[in-house]
């Protein structure tokens, strides 16, 4: 059912106050074809819980949002299965669900916010874990003419942060309905990210000592519930201090680059890329810039994570702009370093 003049508080998790011309949510593809068909209005956005957009105004055109959450088995092996996931299901339901039946790899992704159409477009990532490990299909219905197809994997382009639906030419022609997963049944866990293995050594007292080819659900489930601690300890609860999770992506630089900077920064935090380049937390960044737990008004840089800008209350898109363009003009005077936005500005 369409919607006119709907508040989008409860679509974007910085908590700016905007509204939609047109909101409309949709159950089924046959929903959505319907609700193309019917629309008029000339611009069309997608959300999904808005954790990663930024509204600078009212948007003027059709919102829509997608409400198929059912999850599919549409392959299963001794090794493996194939899921196929509605694109509003919320990825952190999709991780539990998955994990309570014994299907492995998704559990390093726990509490990221967002839904599952949008962990396609956006290769979600944490903790040395991407969304597009997973992923094998994704399926799309064009928003202007309503054609169904499915891209895959491959076809996707995905990079850090990055996949085909972000580039000039995609973006926002189409809505994602449904992803496919393909998910082991044996865990693997990956423990490589700075803190985590400590953090599960110190969790398990005996880690050195378990059998890792006895491979259990409770193992998968404890290593979820570390992620999740580590997460709430250092980024903010959006229903309390509005937020979009990480604002900047990690900047990506060359070795030269990095290797004139390491002399004057040695202790600067790297995780090589490829040969040539390294990229470098923009939180260090930005912290080493003196921008850590300031404000800008309204806006604020997180006293715990200074890669996430915050809503002090009351902010419009503007405000947090204005924060962003301070903080990248100082980590570039004082760098040499680009750091881009990873939010998406509507
Ligand atoms: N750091 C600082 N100061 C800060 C923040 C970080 O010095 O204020 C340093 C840390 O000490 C560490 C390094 O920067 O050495 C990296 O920090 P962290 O491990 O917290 O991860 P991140 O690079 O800041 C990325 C993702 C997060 C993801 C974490 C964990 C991006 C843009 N962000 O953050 O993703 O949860 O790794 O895997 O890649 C998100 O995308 O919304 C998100 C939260």
């Amino acid at each position: 059912m369409m919607e006119q003049h709907k508040s989008l508080l409860s679509f974007n998790t910085f908590g700016i106050d905007v509204t939609a011309t047109c909101f409309a949510e949709y159950h089924s593809v046959d929903e959505l074809l319907e609700i193309i068909k019917t629309n008029t209005c000339d611009r069309i956005l997608h959300v999904g819980c808005g954790s990663n957009l930024l509204f600078l105004n009212n948007f003027d055109g059709l919102v829509l949002h997608s409400a198929i959450r059912n999850v599919e088995l549409v392959k299963e092996t001794s090794e493996e299965v194939v899921v196929r996931v509605g694109s509003g299901m919320v990825f952190d339901d999709l991780i539990s669900y998955t994990l309570k039946r014994g299907w492995f790899g998704l559990e390093n992704l726990s509490l990221i916010p967002g839904e599952v159409g949008a962990s396609a477009v956006q290769n979600i990532g944490a903790y040395g874990v991407e969304a597009k490990d997973f992923i094998t299909l994704i399926e799309l219905v064009d928003l202007r003419t309503g054609e169904q197809l499915t891209m895959s994997n491959r076809d996707a382009n995905y990079a850090y942060r990055y996949s085909i639906f972000k580039s000039k030419e995609l973006w926002g022609k189409y809505a994602v309905t449904h992803v496919h997963f393909r998910l082991k049944k044996r865990l693997e866990m990956n423990l490589e990210y700075g803190g985590l293995k400590s953090a599960y050594e110190g969790v398990v007292s005996n880690a050195s000592n378990l059998d890792f080819s006895d491979q259990t659900i409770e193992q998968a489930m404890r290593l979820r519930q570390i992620i999740i601690e580590m997460r709430n300890n250092k980024l903010p609860d959006p229903k309390v201090l509005g937020n979009a999770g990480s604002f900047f992506m990690n900047p990506i630089i060359t070795r030269k680059q990095f290797d004139d900077l390491l002399v004057q920064y040695p202790s600067m935090p790297h995780y090589p890329v490829d040969e040539d380049h390294i990229k470098v937390p923009a939180g260090w960044l930005i912290e080493q810039s003196g921008w850590k737990g300031k404000n800008l008004g309204r806006a604020g840089v997180y006293a715990k994570q200074a890669l996430v800008l915050v809503n002090l209350g009351g902010a419009n898109g503007t405000d947090i702009v204005a924060l962003s363009d301070a903080v990248r003009r100082d980590v570039k005077s004082k760098f040499g370093v680009d750091i881009h936005p990873e939010v998406n500005f509507i």
